[in-house]
């Protein structure tokens, strides 16, 4: 019986619980697994904990009606995150706080203190694994933890699950993909006729982009992604810096240019690239014309896909959903089970 504790209850916390609600009878009778959630703890909903597991269901109603965990019935309320950490005896901490690319906080401090007190960790955060990823996951090893990120990177589309186990015996020489839902998002509706700034704002109306959406539109959460392959797949130690990398978003992309692309059989994309360049891991993340022919060219909407090129396999593409409450729910849910599968083979 797994406890677990949940850091940040937001769409991704809530996707997550929400799967492990539905899927609770199918975990055991399939894998054997069991778990209790015994914390929850969030900024702005408030915070409850219960050693004997809280009932994660009624936490779920709770906020859904607006109401702060702070007064759901537990053994304590109001605990911030690293104190939850610090006293609720988890088996594994599933973090899913908000993004902060530049430092990594306070999603870093989160894995690291939990890491600290035994904990395996499941993050969907792109802040720490981007810049510290290396670190985190030899930090967790050092221990004997495990540390999965499935939903860094096109949320529960399981690229790096693919990775991991199916193309183990593979060398990866580099991938090339669209990482990023906005940017495709805008680009597919441009190619539609619509012009930027229409684009921009049905994506914002969607709730794809964010309100101050550079993130996006300027490459950056793109490049973050690129950088967790570069440091993590490819063993690269590549800080996610915009000015330093080649980095350029799609912002200077005009109707006349997806009119000419079209003509061409071509079409523009936002594509992340990590290669190697004379033995150094490069990454690149710049708007390209592709032929219609690529299978990255019919990528459409926010979906994002990864052409991944190997050694003994040559090509391989994988294309989902990339951002959403239940894909990165589900990002949690498969990297749950695939720590279970390892434990139970220790
Ligand atoms: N803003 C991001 C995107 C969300 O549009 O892809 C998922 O990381």
């Amino acid at each position: 019986m797994y406890k677990l504790a949940l850091i940040g209850f937001g769409v991704v916390g809530q996707g997550f619980l929400e799967l492990l609600s539905e899927k609770e009878d199918i975990l055991r009778k399939n894998y054997q697994l069991e778990f209790q959630v015994v914390a929850i703890s969030d900024a702005q909903k408030g915070s409850v904990f219960s050693g004997q597991g809280i009932d994660f269901r009624k936490a779920l109603e709770w906020v859904k009606a607006g109401k702060s965990l702070n007064d759901l019935p537990g053994e304590k309320n109001g605990m911030d995150a690293l104190s939850t950490i610090e006293s609720c005896g988890a088996d594994i901490l599933f973090e899913a706080t908000w993004t902060d690319i530049k430092t990594g906080e306070p999603a870093l401090s989160h894995i690291r203190k939990a890491l600290e007190k035994g904990m395996h960790v499941v993050t969907t955060n792109k802040g720490p694994l981007a810049r510290y990823g290396k670190q985190l996951i030899e930090e967790a090893e050092s221990r004997g933890l495990i540390l999965r990120y499935e939903g860094t990177v096109m949320s529960g589309t399981p690229l790096l699950n693919l990775i991991r186990e199916c193309l183990a015996g593979c060398e990866i020489l580099e991938a090339r993909g669209i990482l990023n839902g906005t940017t495709n998002f805008i680009l597919t509706k441009m190619s539609e006729g619509q012009s930027y700034e229409e684009a921009l704002k049905t994506a914002q109306k969607l709730g794809y982009a964010e309100a101050v959406p550079d993130a996006d539109v300027l490459g950056w959460d793109a490049l973050a992604k690129v950088c967790i392959l570069a440091n993590t797949v490819f063993g690269a130690s590549i800080i996610p810096d915009p000015e330093k990398l080649p980095c350029k978003g799609i912002t200077g992309i005009r109707k006349e240019d997806i009119e000419n692309a079209k003509r061409e059989d071509q079409i523009w994309k936002l594509i992340a690239r990590v290669y190697r360049e004379n033995g150094a891991v490069k990454v690149r993340v710049w708007p390209e014309k592709i032929p219609l022919t690529d299978p990255l060219a019919g990528v459409t909407g926010a979906k994002n896909a990864l052409t991944i090129k190997t050694d003994a396999l040559e090509e391989i593409t994988i294309a989902g959903f990339g951002a959403g409450r239940t894909p990165t729910g589900y990002a949690m849910l498969i990297d749950f089970i695939d720590i279970h599968k390892n434990l139970r083979r220790r």
